[in-house]
């Protein structure tokens, strides 16, 4: 029987928020702890350049995400916990990779589709107007970031299970060509508790604006907890739990009897300013020991580089000598 290998990536253009705490690091971290399974948690910073995004705040970036789950406990002697551009492997076998996908299976990638129907919806003449080759292959780069180690599940949102299911067809198509040489992964999809909701009320998220960082300063957070959406029952009138962001997030963080506990303070009619100051307060001791942990590292940044730096060298016992084989297979070889 072989073991589970999880492998995930996390785009580098953002600055982690308490969704992303609840949907990918703190389940990745946790799942790490089972010393039976392969881990790998990589910041995809190539993938950043299908956006184009500004140079400066990939590298800022960079260093927030690293840092965060660094302060948070992920233990880098057991998961795998690196950079994708220090491991050049993963962009050779990008390119040896487009030799096995079929353009039409690119064409049909939801990513990429959404471009197209923009610019038809805006009038454009061009339908691919604005479209890099980097948008385009960006499913090949995840194909070859999830082959490269083997990785059997890959933990990821429901708008990148297409991709998994791509990289399950180029690995397929080559190992159909060349003979067995890669794992065929399966996407892993987090239950839908794991979505927080931001500010608004709409899906937490960096495009939408609307998202609590995770490591916000104390003034910060509470700031930002005070502006989040509730509707306009008074004090005293009982609330419900359903569709109300604040009780999702608070539910997100506390315990089970915890929980239970607010579900009641609602139905006895808790004033929304009191809900708020309550989720506050959780919030900021439940993160305050990993904040000064992430403080202390984000004004090292030399620390977090060797950190990845390491996880770098680890990733490419593996990486160096599986390239060579998938090398050969595709005949590009030694002449003697
Ligand atoms: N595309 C993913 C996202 O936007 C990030 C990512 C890159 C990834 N490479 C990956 C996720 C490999 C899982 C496996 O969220």
């Amino acid at each position: 029987m072989t073991q589970d290998t999880f492998l995930t990536g996390i785009t580098t253009t953002g600055t982690p928020h308490i969704g992303n705490y609840v949907g990918a690091i703190r389940p990745g971290i946790e799942a790490s702890k089972d010393l039976d399974t392969g881990h790998f948690y990589f910041l995809a910073d190539y993938h950043s350049l299908a956006k184009n995004e500004d140079p400066d705040r990939i590298g800022q970036s960079t260093l927030e995400i690293a840092a965060a789950w660094m302060a948070l406990g992920l233990d880098t002697e057991h998961a795998y916990f690196y950079r994708q551009s220090d491991v050049p492997e993963i962009l050779e076998l990008t390119w040896i990779l487009h030799g096995m996908t079929a353009k039409g299976l690119m064409n049909r990638a939801h990513s990429y589709k959404a471009s197209v129907q923009a610019n038809v919806e805006g009038g454009d003449k061009d339908p691919d107007k604005g479209v890099t080759m980097a948008l385009f292959s960006y499913p090949i780069l995840m194909a070859a970031d999830i082959l490269m180690f083997k990785s059997t599940k890959v933990p990821v949102g429901q708008d990148q299970k297409q991709h998994v299911e791509m990289a399950r067809d180029i690995a397929q198509r080559f190992n159909h060509n060349y003979g067995d040489t890669f794992v065929l992964p399966e996407a892993v999809i987090g239950e839908d508790t794991a979505i927080l909701k931001g500010l608004d009320g709409r899906k937490m998220s960096k495009s939408y604006n609307n998202t609590i960082p995770l490591f916000a300063p104390e003034k910060k957070l509470r700031k930002l907890i005070m502006k989040i959406k509730t509707n306009s029952l008074e004090p005293g009138e009982p609330k419900d739990t359903a569709d109300s962001t604040l009780f999702d997030i608070y539910k997100a963080f506390a315990t089970s009897a915890e929980t239970t506990a607010v579900a009641q303070a609602y139905a006895d009619g808790i004033a929304w300013g009191q809900m708020k100051q309550q989720l506050f307060e959780y919030i900021n001791e439940h993160i305050k020991p990993a904040r000064e942990e992430y403080e202390r590292l984000i004004s090292n940044p030399a620390v977090v580089e060797a950190e990845l730096k390491k996880g770098a060298e680890r990733a490419r016992q593996l990486s160096v000598p599986y390239l060579a084989q998938i090398r050969d297979a595709i005949g590009i070889r030694k002449l003697g």
